[in-house]
């Protein structure tokens, strides 16, 4: 069993994981700024497992954080989730992006070196991906420039971190490339909490069938796919967590810098997702059709093999769970963490 840093481990992703990880033994240490997510997610993760996890509260900006947590821990392994992801947000305020995403995580690698820690699973994001690429999407097709400012961060810290293991055979590094992480854990104790009004389709969903929003507005049916809505690939986000410790193992023993994409393989377009929740959790979701959202592609969807065969990781949990879980959590905790 490993000691495992957690960057931005509080949060939506970074929650779940650090659950899955107590759950298979591991001891977990978060550094986390709460700048987009509260301590109560962590007391959370502690009772569902019954297992105790360090928290630190600090900023991968700040050197002194970074050094306090790894001379206080002796780490194995990081698992970096820390940084900003409101793509609308990104295009108003790029310099802040620039600044948690990229020099947030040059500052991280840079004291692990020190540390001499070299194993480091990265969140990265299918935004890398050139737009011409025709999905199933796989990691040989070509990146390109993402459509905003938070894909290119992503993109940028992919090829700083994939130039830095060319230049240094110790550093042992997983990019994973996520699709589109939908649910909860199936407690419905910790889940998505987004601050303000959502950008994200299910947390809008759910937002609307708990009476917090008037209606979803869907953003173009006019693409070329099956009904004219978007297409994307959701996937659970305990699967995901799940991937970060196949990622894990797979990076204790190995070296180099490599990506996969963790999506289930199936697309769903937005009229799809917005009919199956009604169905499976007996709500109505109001809606109107909307103007294309700038920056949309029509269809993304992800090729696994690669994380199938390497990682041995699959997706368990189909669209209903994902459904069902985002609306068991959204159902219990309407205002999200704050009750
Ligand atoms: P989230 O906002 O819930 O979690 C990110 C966490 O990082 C938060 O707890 C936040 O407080 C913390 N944080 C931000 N800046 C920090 C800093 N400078 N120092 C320390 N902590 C900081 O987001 P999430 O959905 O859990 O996403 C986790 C990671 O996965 C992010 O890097 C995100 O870009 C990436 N990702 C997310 C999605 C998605 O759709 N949710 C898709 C692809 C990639
Ligand atoms: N959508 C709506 N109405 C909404 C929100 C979304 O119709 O209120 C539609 C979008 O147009 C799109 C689909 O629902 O067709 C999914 O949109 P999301 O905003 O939920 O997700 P994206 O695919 O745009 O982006 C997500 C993450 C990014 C990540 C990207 C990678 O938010 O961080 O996946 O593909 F980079």
């Amino acid at each position: 069993m490993a000691k495992i840093l957690v960057t931005g481990g509080a949060g939506y992703i970074g929650s779940h994981t650090c659950l899955e990880l107590l759950n298979a033994g591991h001891d977990v240490i978060v550094l986390d700024n709460l700048s987009n997510s509260s301590e109560e997610s962590l007391y959370r993760v502690q009772e569902l497992s019954s297992k105790k996890l360090d928290f630190v509260q600090g900023d991968i900006r700040h050197d002194q954080d970074l050094d306090k947590v790894f001379n206080q821990y002796q780490i194995d392994a990081v698992i970096h989730f820390a940084g900003l992801k409101a793509v609308g947000e990104s295009q108003q305020i790029p310099l802040t992006y620039f600044d948690n995403n990229i020099a947030g995580s040059i500052n991280l690698t840079k004291a692990m070196e020190r540390a001499g820690i070299f194993k480091l699973v990265f969140s990265s994001s299918a935004t890398v991906y050139d737009e011409a690429n025709i999905s199933p999407l796989n990691e040989n097709m070509p990146t390109g420039m993402p459509s905003n400012n938070y894909g290119y961060t992503k993109l940028i810290v992919e090829q700083l971190l994939e130039k830095m293991s060319e230049a240094d055979p110790r550093w042992s590094i997983a990019l994973l490339r996520y699709f589109n992480p939908v649910g909860a854990h199936k407690s419905g104790h910790i889940g998505e909490d987004p601050q303000g009004i959502p950008n994200n389709l299910m947390p809008y969903v759910t937002q609307v069938a708990v009476g917090r929003r008037e209606k979803l507005s869907i953003y173009g049916n006019d693409y070329n796919t099956v009904d004219g809505t978007g297409v994307r690939d959701y996937i659970h986000v305990v699967d995901l967590a799940n991937a970060h410790l196949c990622a894990l193992n797979n990076r204790l023993i190995n070296n180099g810098c490599r990506a996969w994409n963790i999506g289930t393989g199936n697309g769903s377009s937005v009229l799809e997702v917005k009919n199956a929740f009604e169905k499976v959790n007996g709500v109505s979701i109001a809606f109107e059709f909307a103007p294309r959202r700038s920056g949309d592609v029509a269809i993304s969807f992800a090729d696994s093999t690669r994380a199938k065969e390497e990682l041995n990781w699959t997706a368990k949990f189909g669209l209903e769970d994902m459904l069902k879980d985002s609306w068991n959590w959204q159902k219990q905790n309407p205002d999200g963490y704050q009750k």
